[in-house]
């Protein structure tokens, strides 16, 4: 089987080896489609705040078909078709400890094949292709954990048109929700827009862009805040946030800031909650919904297998609205 493995040198290393045999327990996917998530370009770029181990096959979010079952394997038959689960050691509940993740810790998806324990894996909504599925475990799931408790009557601000933002808009339509969304091109307002959201803003014009979300929503402000760029922009989504809200953290995009003065978020009676993707549970209830809502993932481009590199290049360096696919 061929797979990319990141040396030393940092550098995606399209390697030949031997397709493996599925132990007790395990499976063997035959890989369809990988996506990319920002976390990929950290661990390519040598930033990653944990050093990761050389020579590991990269990416964490695969969709797939499983082609041999193991020995005690009960999870799955052959033919199935799954996706994989991002965190492979957090299965629900509050997380413990946290574990062995791909392509720091253990070899990732980037590959003709894998061989998996049947337990990191869930079903793959079926009106889904694999690139579309391939997206669910790390930027939809993520987007999922960030609205929850959204629905009628209230309203998400999503920041940006990256992959979390999408979904989270996308879920917190279904869910019944207004979203506003910010952004900092004119092209990609209008695609916001039709996505759902009842109102763009843009935030690199208007850098007070939290007192003009509020003023959207008659001063009363949004419930709840997906942060993505961090201490950069959170004194704006505090200001832009209604009494009682939510602030859900997930990235920050906009590098470290100064800290922030506190008193807003009391002012705001406010909850930050930080956002860490989420478990397999987790991913299996987000897909009932996506099945049910026939909710379909926004793809920018697809790469396929023989150029996979480029399509870290595309993802660290080019313009994009959705998700970066491989196709295997
Ligand atoms: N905590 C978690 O569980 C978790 C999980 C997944 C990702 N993350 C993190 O969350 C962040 C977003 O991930 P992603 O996959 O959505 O990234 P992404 O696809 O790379 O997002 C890029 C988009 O973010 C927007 N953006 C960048 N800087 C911004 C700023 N200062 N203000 C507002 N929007 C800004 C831009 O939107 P426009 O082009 O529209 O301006 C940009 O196109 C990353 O930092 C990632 O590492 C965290």
């Amino acid at each position: 089987m061929q797979s990319y493995r990141l040396n030393a040198h940092r550098v995606l290393e399209l390697v030949e080896g031997p397709t493996p045999t599925p132990g007790r327990g395990q499976v063997l996917v035959r890989v369809k489609a990988t996506s990319l998530n920002s976390r990929d370009m950290v661990i390519a770029s040598g930033l990653y705040p944990f050093p990761p181990l050389p020579n590991l096959i990269q990416l964490s979010d695969a969709a797939g078909v499983i082609e041999a079952v193991g020995p005690e394997a009960m999870r799955f038959r052959v033919g199935d078709r799954v996706v994989s689960s991002f965190n492979p050691t957090w299965f629900g509940g509050p997380v413990r400890k946290v574990g062995q993740m791909y392509g720091t810790d253990i070899d990732g998806w980037l590959s003709d094949y894998a061989v998996v324990d049947e337990n990191v894996l869930v079903s793959m909504p079926e009106h889904l292709s694999f690139e579309e599925a391939a997206t669910l475990p790390c930027a939809a799931l993520t987007g999922w954990s960030a609205v929850a408790g959204a629905g009628p009557g209230d309203t998400v601000l999503v920041q940006g048109s990256g992959g979390v933002s999408l979904f989270a808009l996308q879920f917190a339509r279904a869910a019944g929700a207004r979203v506003i969304a910010t952004t900092s091109s004119e092209a990609k307002a209008e695609r916001l827009l039709e996505l759902g959201a009842s109102d763009a803003v843009n935030y690199a014009e208007t850098s007070h862009w939290g007192s003009v979300v509020r003023t959207l929503t008659d001063d009363r402000g949004v419930d709840i805040v997906v942060e993505v760029a961090g201490a950069a922009t959170i004194s704006q989504s505090v200001e832009a946030l209604a009494l009682h809200g939510t602030i859900s953290l997930v990235g920050h995009l906009g590098g470290a800031g100064q800290g922030m003065d506190l008193m807003p978020l009391s002012l705001r009676f406010a909850t930050l909650r930080a956002i860490g993707v989420g478990s397999r549970s987790d991913l299996e209830e987000m897909n009932r919904v996506v099945s049910q809502h026939r909710i379909r993932p926004v793809i920018d481009r697809v790469f396929p297998f023989s150029d996979a590199p480029r399509a870290f290049e595309h993802f660290a360096h080019g313009s994009r609205f959705g998700k970066i696919l491989v196709s295997h």
